[in-house]
């Protein structure tokens, strides 16, 4: 994350005071980091977080310790299974930040995963979302979901040293340009999964299963 995302994530903890946070992408534990600081800015013992990771290997051993005190590691494939883990860990998710595949069938996957499990009134972030194909699933994601869009938190990014064009047919010749935060806020009135008392999950916004 770039400057001023890290500034919006650790207000955006700071100002709302989630009592739980699931992330879905760690690597090296950076964006859980922030989280992790601005909890204890609030003095909130009683927060919980999760992350989901194929691997955590990346993160510091001095870092993994410090956010073992709030948060549990999933190390797992993004999966309805493993955000159930999640779920059955922290609750309704209050807040979720989607930063893991960039590619567009991924993050439509990640974000219709998780949002059963999504408390009403709960936030969804997703990172990147200046990429082309994150910002295309996010415009889909609200066609579909009971979502408010809340737009970008942040837009500031950046490109790579030698920025790449696509040649597929649907994005070719955009600009490949990182950064920039979304955010999506669930509907109030909206069923989350532990309201679900009985019976399946709403089915309707459950993908089952990942496209690659
Ligand atoms: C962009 S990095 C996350 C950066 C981190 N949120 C930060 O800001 O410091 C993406 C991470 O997502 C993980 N990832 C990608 N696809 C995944 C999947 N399908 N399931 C679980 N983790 C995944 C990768 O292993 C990588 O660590």
């Amino acid at each position: 994350m770039n400057l001023p995302q890290r500034l919006v994530l650790f207000s955006l903890i700071l100002g709302l005071a989630p009592k739980n946070y699931l992330e879905l992408g760690t690597a090296r534990g950076g964006s859980a980091l922030i989280v992790q600081k601005a909890i204890q800015c609030l003095g909130n013992p009683d927060f919980q977080g999760a992350c989901i990771d194929v691997s955590f290997s990346r993160i510091s051993p001095e870092h993994k310790t410090d956010l073992e005190r709030h948060f549990r590691f999933i190390e797992a494939s993004i999966s309805v299974s493993s955000i159930i883990r999640a779920h059955r860990a922290i609750g309704d998710f209050e807040i979720v930040l989607i930063d893991a595949l960039h590619d567009i069938d991924n993050a439509r996957f990640d974000a219709m995963t998780v949002f059963p499990f999504v408390r009403p009134g709960g936030v969804i972030l997703f990172d990147d979302a200046n990429y082309f194909e994150v910002r295309d699933a996010i415009r889909e994601i609200v066609t579909i979901l009971p979502v408010e869009d809340c737009g970008y938190l942040s837009r500031h990014g950046g490109q790579d040293a030698a920025p790449l064009r696509p040649e597929n047919d649907r994005w070719r010749g955009e600009e490949i340009i990182w950064g920039g935060l979304y955010m999506l806020r669930k509907k109030l009135g909206s069923p989350s999964a532990s309201e679900a008392k009985s019976g399946p999950l709403p089915g309707k916004f459950v993908v089952p299963s990942r496209k690659y």
